[in-house]
């Protein structure tokens, strides 16, 4: 692969791949290139990939300042790094980012009608089946999910005060619903409805009778609550890959169906277990420890708690 950057004043950048490691020459893949600010302010016109311009999709590459703002602009102006994803092949290039990213979206802050994510690889530990191993040994690369498409998005981090939430609290309301139940070994429920079913009809806040679930939902945004369940995944154990394909395994109306679709479930891994990873889709490794909204029924997904802790989530559907 050649690579130029097109600038006056000529940068020097370095490059890094999605497999992690960062060689000019033998790029393969999707790679990160990362200019850093020296001294003098920094202008990027162009960057060419064997010999051809990648145009507007210059304005998909970021400079993230020391400060911590993020500004979609081809230039440096201060202390920080601009950062592109790239690829060798500039028609598969063209091909992702023309698809995702709206023609009048380039120039914008592309923070706030994109989720970004990028899948990298990821080695775990030997113990798990060959095909959780290799599903996260496989990394898709850079997304940009649009917003707009909320049936599309993988998942949607929630804003609200949740710290300021009685965590404790929380726990104990959920283990105190009626149905407990062991989907697998290691991998236990305990909620609202019986069989963990996620079935309307909705039970309003007043029959919940669970004030501070209460509170954490109403934030999440939800009207009335479907199902609620708490989950246990004992210390290294994992929950294969499947998808929570609702819709179509439950007979319901074209109205009760879109209730299940898009990021409509609240996933929680409330006590922030950070050997525990959720990976979704082509999307990588959820950031569980924030409260989210996740979509799956629409990709498929699998958990992994690789530590010697029981692993703790909270997860919710209900009326948005
Ligand atoms: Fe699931």
């Amino acid at each position: 692969m050649e690579l130029k950057i097109i600038s006056k004043q000529n940068p020097k950048y370095s490059i890094i791949d999605k497999d992690g490691w960062s060689s000019a020459g033998l790029i393969r893949g999707w790679f990160e290139l990362t200019v850093k600010f020296e001294s003098e302010k920094i202008e990027i016109d162009d960057i060419k990939i064997n010999g051809e311009s990648i145009r507007h999709c210059i304005y998909t590459g970021v400079f993230q300042t020391e400060k911590g703002e993020r500004h979609f602009l081809p230039s440096l102006w201060e202390p920080g790094e601009w950062k592109i994803w790239l690829h060798p092949n500039i028609g598969h290039y063209f091909q992702n980012i023309f698809t995702q990213i709206d023609n009048g979206d380039y120039g914008k802050n592309l923070d706030e009608l994109y989720l970004h994510t990028v899948d990298k690889p990821i080695t775990i530990n030997e113990r798990y089946p060959q095909h959780i191993k290799s599903y996260f040994a496989k990394g898709y690369g850079p997304h940009w999910w649009n917003k707009k498409n909320i049936k599309d998005l993988p998942y949607k981090v929630l804003e609200g005060d949740f710290e300021s939430l009685d965590k404790e609290k929380i726990l104990q309301e959920l283990k105190s619903l009626p149905h407990k139940i062991e989907y697998q070994p290691g991998w236990n429920t305990i909620t609202l409805k019986p069989r963990g079913k996620i079935v309307l009809p909705a039970v309003e806040y007043s029959d919940l009778g669970l004030p501070e679930t209460e509170k954490m939902l109403k934030m999440a945004g939800y009207k009335s609550v479907i199902n609620v369940n708490w989950i246990g995944l004992d210390p290294y154990h994992s929950l294969q890959m499947h998808r929570d394909d609702i819709q179509n395994t439950q007979e319901m109306s074209e109205s009760e169906a879109e209730l299940f679709t898009g990021c409509v479930r609240f996933y929680w891994d409330i006590k922030n277990n950070p050997n525990f990873k959720f990976k979704m889709g082509e999307a990588g490794i959820l950031p569980t420890n924030k409260p989210l909204l996740t979509n799956p029924t629409r990709y498929a997904h699998c958990v992994i708690n690789d530590s010697d802790i029981l692993r703790e989530s909270i997860q919710a559907w209900g009326i948005l």
